[in-house]
């Protein structure tokens, strides 16, 4: 199904800013082009215990979260779809999964919330198959459940599926696996990526971890993230172009310039999505990078991001 159109193809990244009414009513006010939600799941959760966010770590490269899937639970979101709306832009839910009191298996709570969220009015849903801070429950790395999670949706649901990747980083022939799955399911869209999993921070002052759940360890937004996220968006872009599929590819990693986000687009993303940014700059972000990639659009010579999406050209030597 045709996706709706992002205008501009600048958006938030599901987590930072996301969660409260308040939050996605500024994000619907904001110069992005959708609304996109946390993640949500079953029931309402408070997440991990604090600290659970190392918003700006030492040499700015970024941030750290382990936030554990704090949010409204997918009811509250539901009544929250029909205002939110009125902005004026699609809003795309993002669906997550937590275990909860009501026992549901995997597949079945990311269907209940899917039907919930587009009965609501929801104009394309975010598959989160790469939530890295619950343990033991892997999806996108599992490509069994991959099909488990996606094959019910794609059967039921008729509004728009994207889903959100983690980084495949060196596990290419995973990567190869899970790419082939997506075709075959026939998904709307592929964001990528989510945070690099499984880093850790230390407080010198204090010589202490940065973060409280897990042992420390969290998942890595921001700058230090965007080679790795042009490798995923751009592995991605080739792999469905070569086998003559049209996939589209969302950008989501390290974008906090004009620049980063045109290296995006180049790579083969055709929407952009903020996350550390966002956090560190509040929803004026999406207005300062877009005014910066229109005037570079503009100085160098191309009418529109299409033009450049996927553009990038292959090294030569001297
Ligand atoms: C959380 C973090 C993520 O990167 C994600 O995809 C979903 C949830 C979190 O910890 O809340």
């Amino acid at each position: 199904m045709a996706i709706p159109k992002i205008d501009p193809p600048i958006t938030n990244a599901s987590g930072p800013l996301s969660v409260t009414e308040e939050e996605l009513h500024a994000l619907g006010r904001s110069g992005a082009g959708a609304v996109v939600t946390k993640s949500m799941t079953h029931c309402p959760r408070a997440g991990n215990p604090e600290p659970r966010l190392a918003a700006r770590i030492d040499h700015d490269v970024g941030s750290i979260n382990s936030m554990g899937l704090n949010n409204l639970g997918y009811e509250r979101y539901a009544e929250l779809v029909p205002e939110l709306k009125r902005h004026g832009k699609p809003v795309i839910a993002s669906v997550s999964y937590a275990p909860c009191e009501h026992e549901l298996p995997l597949e079945e709570q990311y269907l209940v919330i899917a039907k919930a969220l587009e009965e609501a009015g929801a104009d394309m849903l975010e598959i989160n198959l790469s939530t890295p801070n619950l343990t033991g429950i892997p999806i996108a790395t599992d490509p069994e459940n991959v099909r488990k999670v996606m094959e019910p949706l794609r059967r039921e649901i008729k509004i728009p599926l994207s889903v959100k990747m983690p980084p495949y980083n060196n596990s290419l022939p995973l990567f190869e696996e899970v790419a082939s799955l997506l075709v075959e399911l026939e998904v709307d869209a592929v964001v990528t990526m989510n945070s690099e999993p499984n880093v850790l921070d230390i407080d010198l002052q204090t010589r202490t971890k940065r973060l409280r759940p897990r042992g420390g360890y969290g998942g890595l937004g921001g700058p230090a993230v965007l080679p790795i996220a042009l490798g995923e968006v751009h592995r991605f872009y080739r792999y469905f172009r070569e086998r003559g599929c049209e996939i589209p590819v969302w950008g989501c990693g390290g974008i906090t310039t004009l620049e980063d986000a045109i290296k995006h687009f180049l790579a083969g993303a055709s929407v952009v999505q903020v996350g550390t940014a966002l956090l560190w700059e509040g929803p004026s972000v999406f207005e300062r990078l877009w005014t910066g990639v229109e005037r570079w659009l503009a100085e160098h010579g191309f009418s529109s991001v299409e033009e450049i999406v996927g553009a990038v050209q292959e090294a030569r030597g001297a």
